[in-house]
């Protein structure tokens, strides 16, 4: 993927101050940033109430909630700001294509009846971006070159090269994302959705030595991994304990330490490629993003890995590693200063038609939508 930032002119100069726009799934979210990436609006209005009572996320429903949330946020965000806006960055995909084009009309239609540019951001360049934010209103810091990057989310399970402006991938996920394995693994047990923050709450509980779940292993591709067989053998063991439902209230200790042992899992699975790709590509630093990067676990190995590996290892704060618009700010104000720029008449949204969002699958099956 070509990410069009310019490590060097990032380094250097003041960018624009930027509006962005970020409708990709079931987040409205609007950020302002100054030109050195400071943020100076976070808005996040999250649609899980609306969607919780169908234990995923429900398309028409996700457009319907943007429509309504993004004016509000929009205007507080121009309340914060502490400048003129010089530039509007919008996600353009991949997502949802209803949701995505709730925030692509309106930031073309912002951007035009202002004469401003405007920049199209790839959601995963969002994420690629967020650990080199700051929450405490510090400058964002500048990327290096060199950057080794873990991606987790519902949506994504990569590691990638930051080099040159671009994102080489060198391993990836043959099935499921991490954030959709613990999404269905909660989602059987009765805990809410989204699943993640959920698992990890209770995993803290429980003995991860106590239940044996598999780690395969893609013969011939050693950096990629594959989620799936382990949430089959977790929902399996679930289904033969009869846990099915307990919900998050008062789990019995064998849930605890069922969660804590598939969590343990997912993360091993993740992590197992890194030594070998940081002896092949010399990486200055090591990086994760995406919501799985939230999780507790995952961010204590990916420190003591470091440490391991005599690396730095950047962490987005806890609150950027969901979806958000300050890492889409960020992106869009990189590539805007390498001479990226989108025509406001002709900016459409790009979904992937392999993309699914969290709980989709089981929608699918489930009755429909009033
Ligand atoms: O990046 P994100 O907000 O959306 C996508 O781009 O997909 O990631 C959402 C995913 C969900 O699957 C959610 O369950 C997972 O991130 N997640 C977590 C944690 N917090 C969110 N997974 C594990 N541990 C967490 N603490
Ligand atoms: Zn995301």
């Amino acid at each position: 993927m070509h990410l069009s930032y310019c490590p060097s002119m990032s380094d250097s100069q003041p960018l624009l101050r930027t509006l962005a726009i970020e409708t990709s799934c079931d987040e409205t979210a609007v950020a302002v940033l100054d030109g050195d990436g400071r943020l100076e609006a976070n808005e996040l209005s999250s649609q899980i109430a609306a969607h919780a009572p169908y234990g995923g996320v429900v398309p028409e429903l996700a457009s319907r909630e943007h429509l309504k949330a993004l004016p509000v946020l929009v205007e507080r965000a121009r309340n914060a700001a502490m400048g003129d806006i010089g530039l509007v960055a919008v996600t353009n995909g991949p997502g949802l294509v209803g949701a995505l084009l709730v925030g692509v009309r309106f930031a073309a239609a912002y951007a035009w009846a202002r004469g401003l540019p405007l920049v199209a951001v790839d959601h995963l360049h969002g994420h690629l971006v967020s650990p080199f934010l700051d929450l405490e209103g510090g400058a964002a810091r500048p990327m290096p070159d060199r950057t080794l990057a873990l991606v987790a989310s519902g949506g994504h399970s990569s590691w990638y090269l930051l080099a040159d402006g671009e994102a080489h991938r060198l391993g990836r996920t043959r099935d499921d994302a991490a954030g959709e394995s613990f999404d269905k693994v909660a989602q059987v047990l009765g805990l809410p959705y989204p699943g993640g923050p959920a698992v990890d709450r209770l995993a803290r509980r429980g003995d991860a030595s106590a239940v044996t779940l598999p780690r395969p292993r893609i013969e011939g591709a050693p950096a990629d991994f594959s989620f799936s067989g382990l949430k089959s053998a977790t929902v399996r063991f679930i289904r033969d304990n009869d846990l099915g439902g307990v919900g998050a209230d008062d789990p019995p200790s064998v849930a605890l330490d069922l969660l804590a042992s598939f969590e343990l899992a997912v993360v091993d699975q993740l992590l197992k490629p890194a030594p070998a790709l940081v002896a092949e590509h010399r990486p200055r630093i090591i990086a994760a993003s995406g919501g799985v990067a939230a999780n507790t676990l995952l961010r204590s190995r990916m420190l003591a890995l470091g440490e391991g590996l005599d690396l730095e290892v950047v962490l987005p704060p806890v609150a950027l590693t969901t979806d958000n618009a300050a890492m889409i700010g960020r992106a869009g104000q990189l590539a805007h200063a390498s001479g990226a720029v989108t025509d406001p008449r002709r900016l459409d949204a790009r979904a992937r038609r392999s993309w699914q969002p969290p709980g989709m699958r089981k929608l699918s099956a489930a009755e429909g939508v009033r």
